[in-house]
């Protein structure tokens, strides 16, 4: 029986044209010109003026805060609002940069950050929210930027998940739509290997503010100025390498076949698993189609069995799951460190699903005969 990884990454196209022209012409670090383009091109794509490429999605984030931190003189202790189901990389990068989380639950259908909720979280330290689009479906912005304008708060966006994924502007029939990743003052992606578009470990910061952009270029190599080797400042070096960029460019090529691919193992499993006494994905909501980074399942309050045991069961079978975020709120080290002591906050939606959730291999290189083993060994819970 062979196993059926919960992701495999595709590479189809000028992958191996390209990582073999960083070899050939030796250009293997961050210096190459691949690594430029891939800043262009995916900039650009999101409508952002400017692409910093980092090493992975989660130094994305530091940099990111670091940058409009400082940009707009936050003070040590002011407040972000961040969504409690998503990766710790949210919340750490927060208090890296001295400042605070303040974490509010999930929507249950979308699992993005329940807009409703987020006004009860303000106070006169919170300066800007941060959203995060989480397994393929974007969170509601138009709500987000109407609460944003009314308390003059920065939007910091992490589209980790959300390559290429667009919102529909409801205004009118005609009405726009926006790319994930263009909302933020600065926005962040992870090119990580499970994700639309890979660089093996990677990332990107966007913005179309210069003084941000100036600012990332800065702290991700090493606070370098003009006079090389004399620092002012303190940095990293989160630098993409040539060889990542290589990948990146050419990922970047065949991203709407990625995405299309991903609309359509979504859609086969949508179809196939519609009796199980499960929550399955929204497919769509009124502003967005979902593009299934990953395919997930809630198992409904009557199943006897919680997710723990499903993904062990799978497992055993032959197929490769993953759990749900732990809720920030719950982290042990966070409330070690004294972040989640605002207990007046309701979060049970997050709680109950990460008890209930798990997701399926939804990886690009899946087949549909791959799809269809999994979806029997996910009916055979249930008998
Ligand atoms: C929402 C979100 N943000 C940030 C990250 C971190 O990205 P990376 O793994 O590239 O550090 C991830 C990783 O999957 C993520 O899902």
């Amino acid at each position: 029986m062979s196993f059926i990884a919960v992701n495999t990454p595709l590479f189809e196209g000028n992958e191996k044209k390209y990582l073999n022209q960083c070899i050939d012409t030796g250009w293997i670090s961050s210096e190459g010109n691949f690594v430029k383009k891939f800043e262009e091109d995916f900039s650009k794509y999101c409508d952002q003026k400017f692409g910093i490429a980092v090493c992975n999605g989660s130094v994305a984030i530091d940099v990111a805060i670091r940058a409009i931190k400082e940009t707009y003189h936050w003070q040590e202790n002011d407040e972000i609002i961040v969504p409690t189901f998503t990766i710790i990389s949210c919340a750490q990068s927060i208090i890296y940069n001295k400042l605070k989380p303040v974490f509010v639950d999930c929507d249950p259908l979308t699992f993005n950050i329940d807009v409703n909720l987020i006004e009860q979280a303000i106070t006169k330290k919170t300066k800007a929210i941060m959203v995060v689009h989480i397994y393929g479906l974007p969170s509601d912005m138009s709500k987000i930027l109407d609460i944003a304008k009314k308390y003059n708060l920065k939007i910091i966006e992490d589209s980790a998940e959300a390559h290429g994924q667009e919102y529909q502007w409801q205004e009118n029939q005609n009405s726009k739509k926006q790319k994930c990743g263009s909302f933020g003052e600065v926005s962040t992606f992870s090119f990580y290997a499970n994700k639309h578009i890979t660089t093996g470990e990677g990332g990107m910061i966007l913005t179309s503010n210069p003084e941000i952009a100036k600012k990332c270029q800065y702290f991700r190599n090493l606070c370098f100025a003009e006079n090389r080797f004399v620092h002012e400042d303190l940095g990293w070096n989160f630098r993409m390498s040539n060889l990542q960029g290589a990948l990146g460019v050419a990922q970047f090529e065949q991203i709407e076949n990625f995405i299309n691919k991903k609309k359509a193992i979504g859609k086969l499993y949508q179809d196939l698993l519609k009796n199980i006494p499960a929550q399955l994905p929204l497919h769509s909501t009124n502003y967005a189609q979902n593009h299934y980074w990953v395919f997930s399942i809630v198992l409904n309050d009557e199943v006897k069995f919680d997710a723990k045991h499903a993904m062990k069961i799978l497992h055993a079978n032959g197929i490769g799951t993953r759990p749900f975020f732990f809720p920030l709120h719950q982290q042990p080290i966070l409330k070690k460190m004294g972040f989640c002591d605002n207990d007046n906050i309701a979060r049970n939606v997050s709680e109950r699903i990460y008890q209930r959730g798990f997701y399926i291999p939804t990886g690009l290189g899946i087949t549909q005969e791959q799809q269809i083993i999994v979806v029997k060994k996910v009916e055979e819970l249930f008998k």
